[in-house]
């Protein structure tokens, strides 16, 4: 009895060497030639000049460019998101730089390493709970019972509510009411922003403490208005805090810190042991 070979697979063929079959390899985002540059269908050049680094950043998620609208939240969304001072994030990357003074890249690396659950990396796992719950609900569910649902499975995992909750600003996040009425100016405001508004109330009830949105639960919510996947939150965090990052080094070279910060861990950490 003769055995046949299966065909391969659509766009692919059989590979040469063994039996493997060979994807098909495809990118849309890109291509150039000897004289030309082409971006998801447009020329750079005309780009050059003519676009924001927030549309561009659209433009390659989103395979177009945004409307004013979109243009003026998304911007919003990446200036938000540079800066927040001498965060973890910064003080890895820094103290990262003192060490490999000939690798930026590497100190900036170390510190979008941190963007994690806990810091920036949020508005990921606020978007993924969004989408998931509406997504469950249905277009005509009671969102009162959808922010129930929400903080009750958060509660029984034991697990933060993301996008909830700051070290810092406890009582109110002052980057969110700022992006929600950028988001609602632009009509980008919709049920998304209206539940997590509820789960950081029900959070509120269920924990007997204020849980405000945070700036990366109003992103992570725009995000969905947006109709952005939640698979990409994490790297609007890494986009846009590259920059800061950026900054944190150019000032370490002229006003250095890392070396302060060393000593005065060092000195606190192990005084006990000096001095018993
Ligand atoms: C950001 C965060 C780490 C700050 O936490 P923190 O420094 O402990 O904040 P607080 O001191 O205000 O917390 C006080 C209490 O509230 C609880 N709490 C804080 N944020 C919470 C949240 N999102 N969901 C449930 N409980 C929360 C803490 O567990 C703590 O409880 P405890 O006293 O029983 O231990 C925390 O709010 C969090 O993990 N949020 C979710 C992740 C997120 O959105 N991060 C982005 C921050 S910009």
């Amino acid at each position: 009895m003769t055995t046949r070979k299966p065909p391969p697979p659509e766009g692919g063929r059989a590979g040469e060497r063994g039996s493997r079959t060979r994807k098909r390899l495809k990118s849309n985002l890109g291509w150039s030639t000897a004289d030309r540059i082409v971006v998801q269908g447009h020329d750079l050049v005309d780009l050059i000049g003519n676009t924001s680094l927030g549309d561009f950043a659209f433009l390659e998620l989103k395979g177009r460019l945004p409307t004013p609208e979109e243009s003026t939240v998304f911007n919003a969304i990446a200036v938000t998101l540079v800066e927040h001072g001498m965060t973890p994030s910064a003080i890895a990357a820094r103290l990262t730089y003192f060490g490999a003074p000939e690798s930026l890249q590497a100190a900036v690396a170390a510190g979008l390493l941190g963007m994690g659950s806990r810091f920036g990396g949020s508005i990921e796992e606020a978007a993924r709970t969004l989408q998931e719950a509406l997504g469950a609900a249905g277009p005509d569910a009671d969102l009162g019972e959808v922010a129930r649902d929400v903080v009750a499975t958060y509660k029984k995992t034991k697990q933060p509510i993301a996008g909830l909750g700051h070290p810092i600003h406890k009582a109110v996040d002052p980057r969110t009411p700022r992006l929600f009425a950028i988001a609602l100016e632009n009509g980008l405001s919709g049920r998304y922003i209206e539940l997590i508004k509820l789960i950081s109330e029900e959070g509120g009830r269920a924990y007997e403490r204020e849980l405000p949105v945070n700036a990366t639960g109003a992103i992570g919510a725009i995000l969905c208005e947006l109709d952005f996947p939640w698979q990409v939150g994490r790297g609007l965090a890494v986009m846009a805090r590259a920059i800061g990052l950026v900054a944190h080094i150019q000032e370490e070279i002229k006003e250095p810190l890392a070396a302060e910060i060393w000593r005065r861990v060092e000195d606190e950490a192990s005084e006990h042991n000096r001095n018993p």
